[in-house]
């Protein structure tokens, strides 16, 4: 709990996104919800990691398990891995309902105790920007990667406003509610997760290029940049509302994918 003592900054995230569990999949980007996003999705891991063909695959903080998934479509032997056990408990229960067979672990995405040079790629979607000691978790990322593995970073900078999100706030204030579906973060949630994010590593924001510098300090190659993510942002516009999609569409959102060097 908040307050007690080593009551640590992980404890607060960990328990953040533990009290999200059970709504998490009702909020547009991060279930999917119609077949138009999921090829979009399919497109983007094959773009950038190829077809599984068998090979191992681990979904950082994989929450839900809906990367995770999206994997195993692919032909991967995916290991799913996330510190809320009651975000795992929800990938669980969808691998068994799907009988997908994925492997989910529970632990810090910052320190996994997977062998190393164990993974062929790793994913990992929404977690960059709330991590306490990106250096730290990159430079595990590289070691469980095996010679010639491939990372990608799918991201953004959720932190900063754009002008659609100001125009949000004002209108947001004037008609006393706030636009979009119901399962939206309450005020309490809402204020944890400012509180969270103003003492993160990026709590300035997390921008790609920040980020690539950390990954090639890491020992990584060739980080790629891909901010073409329009067919994704397209199909889920379709499910909300306007302004929430006009958001997300003018926010530096990004796909990051780089490489390990073959020996
Ligand atoms: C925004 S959710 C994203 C979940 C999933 N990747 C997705 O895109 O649907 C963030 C997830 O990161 C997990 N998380 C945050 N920091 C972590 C860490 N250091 N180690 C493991 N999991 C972590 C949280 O428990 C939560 O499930």
């Amino acid at each position: 709990m908040v307050g007690e003592p080593n009551y640590s900054l992980r404890d607060e995230i960990r328990d953040y996104w533990s009290t999200r569990a059970g709504t998490f999949d009702l909020s547009v980007g991060h279930e999917i919800f119609s077949p138009r996003e999921r090829l979009a999705w399919h497109r983007l891991i094959l773009k950038h990691l190829g077809r599984g063909d068998g090979r191992r695959a681990l979904d950082l903080a994989c929450g839900t398990g809906v990367i995770s998934h999206l994997m195993h479509d692919l032909g991967y032997a995916v290991t799913g891995l996330d510190w809320s056990e009651a975000m795992l408990a929800r990938a669980r229960a969808k691998a068994t309902q799907r009988e997908s067979g994925i492997r989910f672990l529970i632990g810090d995405a910052e320190r996994t105790l997977e062998n190393g040079e164990s993974y062929d790629v790793l994913v990992t979607r929404h977690l960059v920007w709330t991590l306490v000691d990106p250096r730290a978790a990159f430079a595990e990322w590289f070691s469980l990667l095996k010679p010639g593995g491939r990372l990608l970073i799918i991201d953004g900078d959720f932190g900063s406003k754009t002008w659609v999100t100001s125009l949000r706030q004002v209108l947001e204030r004037a008609v006393g509610r706030t636009v979009g579906p119901v399962h939206e973060l309450d005020q309490a949630m809402a204020d944890r997760h400012r509180s969270i994010l103003s003492r993160l590593y990026f709590s300035h924001g997390t921008k790609a290029d920040e980020v690539c510098a950390l990954l090639v300090e890491a020992g990584f190659e060739m980080p790629v940049v891909d901010t073409r993510l329009g067919a994704i942002h397209r199909a889920q516009a379709r499910h909300m509302s306007f302004l929430r999609a006009l958001e997300r569409s003018t926010q530096h959102r990004y796909a990051i994918c780089a490489t390990k060097a073959a020996r």
